[in-house]
């Protein structure tokens, strides 16, 4: 018995969702299980409620400084929950993750360069590098045993390329769910510091290594590590505070710092607005208990999901490590992908993210977030029985 009561219903159409909204799920959405959009169905943590309750209260909401608790509680949480102590200095806000990943590209990489990627992955990261003018070297992590690993001879072999000069870590990895380990991401390090490549690595969903895995922060493997490299955290996924648009950017190096820094008063992009800064330094001051609830709701999802689905055929779980998100595999219902998507819509009332739009490598493979209530999953996992049973 838990003091978060994450079997509350919660009617999302209330406000304007993205997860259950019709721009998402289409027309006749409502009838459907929404499980693509990466946030969480419950309510956050009472200790952000409080603080965001306090900051309406005051009624003002004129221009304000930077709350003086907010960063060292952020460098109390990585200090206490991952090992990773961060010099003050070294971090620098950001309204949301895309928008660091998006600055890191330009600065970093030329126009004509390109970025490396290790499909299936997260699809944003495709939109920033070609909307911002480069081009997509891939490395596509390899499937063994149910399990995803890199291919380190591939990424060796980009990294010489003097073409490729970036690369995207996603660190847990969305879609599939990897927490890479130390040894995992010391040889990621080796090969990038080899071969002059920066890593930027987006640590959105480290928060949320599940019972029994660990999150390694890139940086926190060493100084060289830390020099070359960017790293994105937010509370935004580990929160579920996506819509206050916060998150920070770590850079040790002081060059690299210096030019973020330069570029983000550029584009006036380094302001949080009050409740974001209010929710933040609370979260990571007094959300510690309402987190690890969550995340033990979650593993208990994940339970109900393994035993489930051992017994469908045509249908395998990819087992997270870390994120509230699961990496199905349907290849052998041996369904188009526009068949299965419709397959799954129309006869099981579900509406997962494609996997093919992590790459191809998704093909064949739906993203499913079960970060819902679990009496809901249930009943959305009896839908799916009955409707592979019909096929
Ligand atoms: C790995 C990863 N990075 C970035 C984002 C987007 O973050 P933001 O909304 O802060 O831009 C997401 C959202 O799903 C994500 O999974």
């Amino acid at each position: 018995m838990t003091a978060f009561d994450f079997d509350q219903p919660i009617d999302r159409h209330e406000v304007p969702s993205l997860k259950t909204h019709r721009i998402v799920l289409g027309e006749g959405g409502e009838r459907l299980f929404a499980a693509g959009v990466a946030d969480m169905d419950f309510r956050v943590a009472p200790p952000i409620l409080d603080a965001l309750q306090r900051r309406l209260d005051h009624g003002v909401f004129g221009y304000e400084a930077v709350p003086e608790g907010l960063m060292p509680a952020l460098q109390d949480w990585l200090s206490r929950r991952h090992g990773w102590r961060v010099e003050a200095d070294c971090m620098l806000r950001a309204p949301n993750a895309l928008n660091a990943l998006a600055i890191a590209t330009s600065l970093f990489s030329a126009p004509g360069e390109s970025v490396i990627v290790q499909p299936p992955v997260f699809f944003d990261f495709y939109d920033v590098i070609r909307e911002n003018g480069r081009g997509v070297a891939r490395n596509p992590l390899i499937l063994r045993d149910g399990r995803y690993e890199m291919d380190f001879e591939g990424l060796e072999a980009l990294a010489r390329d003097p073409r490729n000069r970036l690369l995207f870590l996603c660190n847990p990895h969305n879609p599939v769910g990897r927490a890479w380990t130390r040894e995992e991401l010391d040889w990621l390090s080796g090969i990038c510091l080899r071969h002059g490549v920066l890593v930027v690595a987006d640590e959105l969903h480290g928060d949320l290594a599940l019972p029994g895995h660990t999150y390694t922060p890139f940086a926190a493997l060493g100084a060289e590590a830390a020099d070359n490299s960017v790293t994105i955290l937010s509370p935004a996924k580990t929160f579920n505070i996506a819509s206050c648009c916060a998150a920070f950017t770590i850079v040790s190096s002081e060059k690299l710092r210096r030019a973020f820094q330069a570029e983000n008063s550029r584009l006036t992009v380094n302001k949080n607005n009050a409740f974001a800064n209010a929710a933040m330094e609370a979260a990571f001051r007094d959300g510690e208990a309402w987190l690890n609830a969550a995340l033990d709701y979650l593993s208990g999802n994940l339970d109900l999901l393994r035993d489930r689905l051992c017994d469908m055929p045509g249908v395998s779980l990819i087992e997270p490590e870390a994120t509230f998100l699961a990496w199905l595999d349907f290849r052998a219902l041996g369904l188009a992908n526009d068949e299965h998507h419709a397959f799954l819509r129309s006869e099981a009332r579900w509406a997962l993210t494609r996997g093919s739009s992590f790459g191809t490598e998704g093909d064949g493979f739906m993203r499913l977030n079960f970060a819902c209530r679990r009496e809901r999953l249930s009943d959305a996992l009896d839908d799916l029985s009955g409707a592979l049973a019909r096929l």
